[in-house]
């Protein structure tokens, strides 16, 4: 028995934290076992790295590395046994944004980050994305309306237009996976698109 691996995509802003919640709970109505994470995160070693990457600064190779040894923890303790035992995962970034953001926003070899990714979970790939594509403007405006920035958040906009063209880079090259959602649109709007695709997810792999 094997499970769904879904991951929201993203840069800051974009609205993924807000659809998140209702997502979990469109699948769980339908009585899956959904486990709901996050990256840098989502296990206990990788939940103390994301206070270091969130809030120390560090040479982009450090960040790039403290990614990948975050997520090696959080895919041998909660990921790849939630798959095992047919659980939905639900996770809140993975490595798209590594490839977008140290990637494309800091400028990083996607070779290199690729080559990372097959390394460390080449067994344990995502079956389905959702990106919520916006504009680096609008985000940062939806951003300083809601809270405090962290590390990440507080670079600047030319930075975010690099994370957002290399998001659209990989939809454009894996349209099979990544289901692009534009969030310029209304919440009720983008909500919709969400649904209805997990609602096909369902019917196809639910069971
Ligand atoms: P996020 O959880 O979306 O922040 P918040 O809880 O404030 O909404 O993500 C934390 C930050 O980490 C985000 O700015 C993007 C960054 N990040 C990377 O740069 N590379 C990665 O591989 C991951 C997973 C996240």
């Amino acid at each position: 028995m094997t499970g769904r691996f879904l991951t929201l995509e993203g840069i800051d802003g974009a609205g993924k934290s807000t659809h998140l919640a209702g997502a979990v709970e469109r699948l769980r109505a339908r009585g899956l076992e959904v486990v709901l994470t996050r990256e840098p995160g989502g296990s206990p070693l990788a939940e103390d790295l994301r206070e270091w990457l969130l809030n120390r600064a560090m040479a982009p190779q450090t960040e790039l590395l403290l990614m990948f040894a975050a997520r090696a923890d959080h895919l041998d303790q909660l990921i790849r046994p939630a798959l095992a035992r047919g659980a939905w995962v639900v996770c809140d970034r993975f490595t798209d944004s590594t490839l977008a953001y140290q990637g494309g926003g800091r400028g990083l070899d996607q070779a290199l980050i690729r080559a990372l990714a097959k390394t460390v979970h080449g067994d344990c790939e995502p079956d389905r994305t959702y990106y919520f594509d916006l504009d680096a403007e609008t985000a940062e405006r939806r951003r300083l309306a809601s809270r405090d920035a962290d590390r990440f958040e507080a670079e600047q906009r030319a930075f975010f237009d690099r994370v957002r063209g290399a998001y659209q880079a990989i939809a454009k090259e894996q349209p099979e996976r990544v289901l692009t959602l534009d969030s310029a649109q209304s919440l009720a709007a983008v909500q919709a698109r969400l649904y209805a695709d997990l609602d096909d997810q369902m019917a196809r792999y639910g069971g």
